[in-house]
């Protein structure tokens, strides 16, 4: 593995710049090479097949790069790809599911945890595998397809979306959980409108989990830039650069520079 090699994260889209960014707050020195498949996102409605079909191929190109550490910020592509990534790729895999499982673990009191996620993320059961190990969590999962969509038009508020979160998240406030996992990574750009409809509950973020994730791995594989150096961002996108561009400055202001076409 080359320590000089930036880290590669992918996602299906926007969504993963929630990712990007608190890796980078996490690991400031490290360079960040990201591939959006924004032409062909959202997964979250796609079958899994599909999904892990498209997650590879993206997967492979962020390998033939040259990356010192993959990551692997989309849920769904998570779920598709979570069986045999590690086995494919000759570089350490970090995915979202498990980190945010453990930590909601740690968080809960009361045994009761929600999870939000797209429609191929609640189909693949995914998170359900990763509480195996914690009999004692009784794990309610609710899909919300919609949030995807307004994340990806630039929409973080407003009454649509207030109308909307009020919906998907009834079963949750009736199951009575405690605690909450974003379990999609556009979720943490809508922290605002969760937090408000669903109340005194503790969020997870499977964004920041996966960024500790990214830390600890690095940090045990000696992969870490120690000193204090000017880090790098690629932005590489499957659709328009410019619309990544313009939307991902809307999304995380300052952190997008140069994107690049890769098809
Ligand atoms: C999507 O592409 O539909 C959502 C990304 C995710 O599942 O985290």
């Amino acid at each position: 593995m080359n320590p000089q090699a930036p880290i590669g994260i992918f996602d299906s889209g926007f969504g993963g710049l929630t990712v990007a960014r608190a890796v980078l707050d996490q690991l400031p020195y490290e360079d960040v090479l990201y591939l959006g498949d924004t032409a062909r996102a959202p997964y979250g409605e796609k079958p899994l097949a599909e999904v892990r079909e498209y997650a590879l191929e993206c997967l492979d190109h962020l390998v033939e790069q040259d990356v010192k550490l993959l990551v692997i910020a989309c849920n769904s592509a998570s779920s598709a790809v979570l069986r045999d990534a590690r086995e494919r790729y000759p570089v350490p895999v970090v995915e979202v599911i498990l980190p945010a499982a453990r930590r909601a673990v740690a968080a809960t009191g009361t045994g009761r945890v929600g999870v939000i996620c797209t429609e191929a993320t609640a189909t693949s059961l995914s998170y359900d595998d990763a509480f195996a190990a914690a009999p004692q969590v009784e794990l309610h999962t609710a899909a919300c397809p919609r949030f995807v969509e307004f994340v990806e038009a630039g929409i973080t508020g407003g009454p649509e979306l207030l109308a909307c979160a009020e919906e998907y998240l009834k079963p949750l406030q009736v199951a009575d959980i405690d605690t909450l996992i974003l379990g999609c990574t556009h979720y943490p750009l809508l922290t605002g409108v969760i937090s408000y409809v669903i109340g005194d509950v503790t969020l997870v973020s499977s964004a920041e989990e996966c960024a500790k994730e990214a830390y600890a791995v690095l940090t045990r594989l000696g992969l870490v830039h120690e000193t204090p150096r000017r880090s790098s961002t690629r932005f590489l996108t499957t659709g328009s650069p410019d619309q990544f561009a313009r939307l991902g400055q809307r999304l995380m202001p300052g952190m997008i520079n140069i994107v690049e076409q890769f098809s």
